[in-house]
């Protein structure tokens, strides 16, 4: 088989270069977090726009929590403030937002503003939005295996693999795009990846625009993706 597509159905961002973006200007990092998690929302409206039905953003690693206490801290309250301001916009554009990742090690605070915002966009079908916080890809692979093993199902297979990870709501990405200029996937969507078409832009998450996103997505629509055959 051999597709020719229009149209992503699934994107991934690694919304990566916040730091690097304020650092440049000689601001401080947070002021790059602050700028990136203003970036959120336009970036949601475009990709909506331009007929993609699923986006998973990548917004805090497992492996984030090796940071200063200072910038970890900053973060969460930010993200905090964030799901608060924007679900009811997004909620009104018909958006259906879902936590991707463990709820391990998060703040009680964060976990019941998230919990509000997947229950105040649950019933949207038009346009399906999933966080990727406090998200590590082998960690969830694992979790999975370990829910197989617990469910006495016999055996572990590819499917029931996909089947028990949190991404299942969601098919697998057609492409994944990093900015912020590095070249690879920093634990995520290592098995969900299989097949995507990846984008690295040297442009830092902050300045990431919908004519960015516009670019990728025709770029996107030139590739030949093989699957193998
Ligand atoms: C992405 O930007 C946000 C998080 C990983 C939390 P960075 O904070 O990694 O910014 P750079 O890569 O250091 O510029
Ligand atoms: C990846 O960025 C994670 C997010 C964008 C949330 P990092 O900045 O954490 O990745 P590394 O450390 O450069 O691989
Ligand atoms: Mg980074």
């Amino acid at each position: 088989m051999s597709v020719n597509n229009l149209n992503p159905n699934h994107v991934a961002i690694i919304m990566d270069g916040n730091g690097r973006w304020a650092t440049e200007k000689g601001l401080d990092r947070s002021e790059g977090h602050i700028k990136g998690y203003e970036n959120i929302k336009p970036i949601v409206i475009a990709a909506k726009k331009l007929g993609i039905k699923y986006l998973t953003i990548y917004a805090f690693s497992t492996e984030n929590w090796n940071r200063s206490k200072n910038e970890i801290e900053f973060i969460l309250n930010l993200a905090a403030s964030v799901i608060d301001q924007e679900s009811e916009e997004l909620n009104d554009n018909k958006v259906n937002i879902t936590h991707l990742g463990s709820k391990e090690n998060l703040p009680k605070e964060i976990l019941s503003k998230i919990q509000r915002s997947e229950e105040l966009t649950k019933q949207n079908t038009d346009f399906f939005l999933s966080v990727a916080f406090n998200y590590g890809s082998r960690n969830q692979i694992v979790k999975s295996i370990n829910k197989i093993i617990q469910s006495e199902d016999e055996k572990i297979n590819e499917k029931k693999l996909s089947d028990y990870l949190s991404s299942n709501k969601f098919p697998d990405p057609d492409l994944i795009i990093r900015t912020g200029g590095q070249k690879r996937l920093s634990n995520f969507l290592l098995w969900e990846s299989a097949y995507s078409e990846l984008f690295f832009l040297d442009v830092f998450w902050p300045d990431f625009s919908e004519k960015d996103l516009e670019r990728v997505v025709i770029d996107f629509s030139k590739r030949k993706r093989n699957f193998g055959s």
